[in-house]
């Protein structure tokens, strides 16, 4: 469901922003680009400025609703209500979740490009909640890594709700699988290494994310990848969410815990790498460890049934990767990684073709039978039989009663 919130879009886009715009979404080639940009110039030396995205409408290669999209302009409802964030100049909307909508900025007193998640009104009417976004606001902001979305701001606004954060320039590792992209497993490894390390750095504060997935994973141009939405992290020690939260399935059913799913109150950061695993699996086979018709078959699966080895989906993978996913992936929080501190381990391992260090070697049938062979011969002997001689403790023990009672009854006899 797409939520709108209405504010609006200040539809002044730099020459620079349309042109990077146009051809991320390949709109427009870049030699169409380069063409119009000369022209461009051509009537500025002239004197007469043409707006870039008018002069690739005039030309052909865009559409005035091409523009409009770019120019993120929005639809009829939020023209009427024309709603806007004091000290920022919202510039186009970048996409929407199941929550919120999120937009690109410029933050006026920085002059810098920020991005800004809404809430729907609905959602701002409940004071609990309200109270719980600035709570999370405020916690997010405490946390400061590369490989973090920085949260920048929380704030409200004509009765919306906003929280602002870094501009993440590129995509989500979702986007990269929608568009049927399976990623090879030295590029997922770096993924996986750079969240397992955003990871270790909130567990460390405290803070658990809940909500790891490909939707909340970003990838720059430049590889980095940064954990998005910490706002739904809170701190470990809040009893008082965890139990406004319990019995209450949270997250998305493809990635989520299965103590999440029992809605433990205790739920800790071994619920994140659980759904870094899982994440890790949909990124090497192309596929969700478990797929159903319904959230709650989903849900039943991650409960139940086992994993079907991630290696036998991808049998390019190395057995390390599918033992390691395995790990993350233990129903019981207990076979996990203890900590993001291991798994990073085991991922620097993995990355250099070494044997890990503590996901066990997954042992194929063949391996199985030759271990069984010696095993047989060199299997530690079982204990004793109980039908040969006492063991010595118990013979001990019946000599003491023996000696007790004799004891006993001669004082008896004694004192007639
Ligand atoms: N900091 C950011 N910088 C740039 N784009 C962002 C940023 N945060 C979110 N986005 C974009 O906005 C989209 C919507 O984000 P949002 O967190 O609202 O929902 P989601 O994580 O995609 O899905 P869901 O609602 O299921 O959690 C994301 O998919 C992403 O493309
Ligand atoms: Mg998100």
């Amino acid at each position: 469901m797409v939520i709108r919130s209405g504010f609006r879009v200040s539809g002044k886009l730099e020459d620079s922003e349309i042109g990077r715009l146009v051809i991320d979404r390949r709109l427009v080639s870049p030699d169409e680009l380069r063409s119009v940009d000369e022209e461009r110039r051509r009537l500025q030396q002239d004197g007469r400025h043409r707006p870039l995205g008018d002069l690739l409408v005039d030309s052909g290669f865009l559409t005035r609703t091409q523009l409009s999209r770019l120019y993120g302009e929005p639809d009829e409802s939020s023209a009427r209500t024309g709603q806007q964030i004091p000290g920022y100049q919202i510039l186009n909307k970048v996409g929407a979740g199941a929550m919120a909508t999120v937009y690109r900025a410029r933050q006026l007193s920085l002059n810098r490009i920020v991005a800004i998640k809404v809430l729907p009104r609905r959602m701002s009417e409940n004071p609990e909640f309200v109270d719980r976004f600035y709570k999370e606001g405020r916690a997010a902001a405490q946390l400061n890594h590369n490989n973090i979305v920085q949260a920048i701001d929380v704030g409200e606004a004509g009765g919306f709700h906003y929280f602002v954060m870094e501009y993440v320039e590129g995509c989500t590792v979702y986007d990269e699988l929608a568009s049927g992209k399976l990623f090879v497993e030295k590029e997922a490894i770096s993924i996986v290494t750079q969240i397992a390390r955003a990871l270790q750095h909130a567990h460390e504060k405290g803070f658990i994310h809940r909500d790891v997935k490909p939707k909340n994973i970003m990838l720059t141009r430049e590889s980095v990848a940064k954990l998005a939405d910490m706002g739904l992290a809170r701190e470990m020690t809040d009893h008082e969410a965890a139990m406004a939260e319990a019995g209450r399935a949270y997250g998305t059913p493809y990635y989520i815990s299965p103590e999440q799913i029992r809605g433990q109150v205790l739920i800790d950061h071994r619920a994140d790498i659980y759904s870094l695993g899982a994440t890790f699996y949909h990124m090497i086979t192309g596929r969700v460890p478990f797929e159903g018709p319904t959230p709650s078959a989903v849900m039943h699966k991650h409960l139940k049934e086992s994993l079907t080895p991630p290696d036998h989906l991808n049998t390019h993978l190395t057995a390390g990767c599918g033992t390691m996913i395995e790990k993350m992936m233990a129903k019981d929080a207990e076979d996990r990684y203890a900590t993001a501190a291991d798994l990073l381990t085991d991922l620097d391992l993995l990355a250099r073709g070494q044997r890990l260090k503590f996901a066990p070697l997954r042992l194929d049938h063949g391996m199985l039978e030759t271990l069984a062979e010696g095993e047989e011969h060199h299997h530690e002997a079982p204990p004793p039989p109980s039908n040969g001689a006492p063991p010595i403790a118990l013979t001990v023990t019946l000599g003491a009663l023996l000696f007790v009672s004799v004891l006993v009854n001669v004082i008896l006899l004694a004192n007639r």
